[in-house]
């Protein structure tokens, strides 16, 4: 495995670190919507509303919680169909600062997120995209005082992810169209000493679709944790 790859990797198994740092240079992070300050959130719910239980999601046994963050964290996976429909920039947002927030090696936050609404972009990207979707790429800075590049916006890509599923969306993680994504970074307007890294895409979850039942196993925590007391 290329070593991009596996801190790629490593980053996103840190998803579940959830605690806060103090981003002290807000200023260095690229929110393009940001103009107007975004509304307290509006009916934006702690979890999916109807959705699909732990057992479903690949037969992950988590233990049931109280904690909606906990409950769309055990209940993750990779939305494999979506329903049409816009996605309000309100909500847009909110996934933006959510990603904005993930914490990264010394702060540097060596990130760039780049919101693809425009469909025909969007459906060259996934199989499985229907007409409102829409795609955050995350692009790395080149030259990174630390090494932590991947690893940094691959915990940015995994906020981003549980924050558009804890809304109610459907999300999927996408290294697959970054090549191509590199071939037109003036069109996707990728900035200078950045490259792109990963996409994910975001869309509407619609219980009348299956997006879920496919999702496939985890490990059990017996086969991946040893514990020193
Ligand atoms: C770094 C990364 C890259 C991925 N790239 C792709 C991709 O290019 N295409 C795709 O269909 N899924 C991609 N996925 C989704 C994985 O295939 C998916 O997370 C995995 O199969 C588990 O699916 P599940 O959560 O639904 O069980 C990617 C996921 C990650 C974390």
């Amino acid at each position: 495995m290329k070593r991009s790859a596996r801190l790629l990797t490593l980053g996103l198994c840190c998803l579940l670190v959830l605690g806060a740092c103090t981003v002290s240079a807000q200023d260095n992070v690229s929110v393009q919507a940001q103009t107007q300050p975004v509304p307290a959130d509006q009916g934006v719910v702690g979890e999916r509303p109807e959705a699909p239980t732990a057992a479903a999601v690949g037969g992950f046994e988590a233990p049931p919680s109280q904690n909606p963050v906990i409950n769309t964290l055990t209940r993750s996976f990779s939305a494999r169909q979506f329903a049409a429909g816009e996605i309000p920039v309100h909500d847009i947002e909110l996934i933006l600062f959510s990603g904005a927030r993930a914490q990264s090696a010394r702060n540097a936050q060596p990130w760039r997120f780049t919101v693809v609404t425009n469909y025909e972009d969007v459906a060259q990207m996934h199989s499985t995209t229907a007409p409102g979707n829409i795609v955050i790429i995350i692009s790395g800075r080149v030259n990174n005082v630390l090494p932590t590049t991947e690893f940094d916006c691959g915990i940015a890509a995994g906020y981003i992810q549980i924050a558009a599923e804890s809304m109610g969306y459907g999300a999927r993680i996408l290294v697959g169209p970054v090549n191509e994504i590199e071939e037109q970074r003036d069109h996707f307007g990728i900035p200078e000493g950045y490259r792109a890294l990963v996409a994910i895409l975001i869309g509407h979850a619609d219980d009348a679709l299956d997006g879920f039942s496919t999702a496939t196993p985890r490990s059990s925590l017996s086969e991946i944790v040893n514990w020193v007391d």
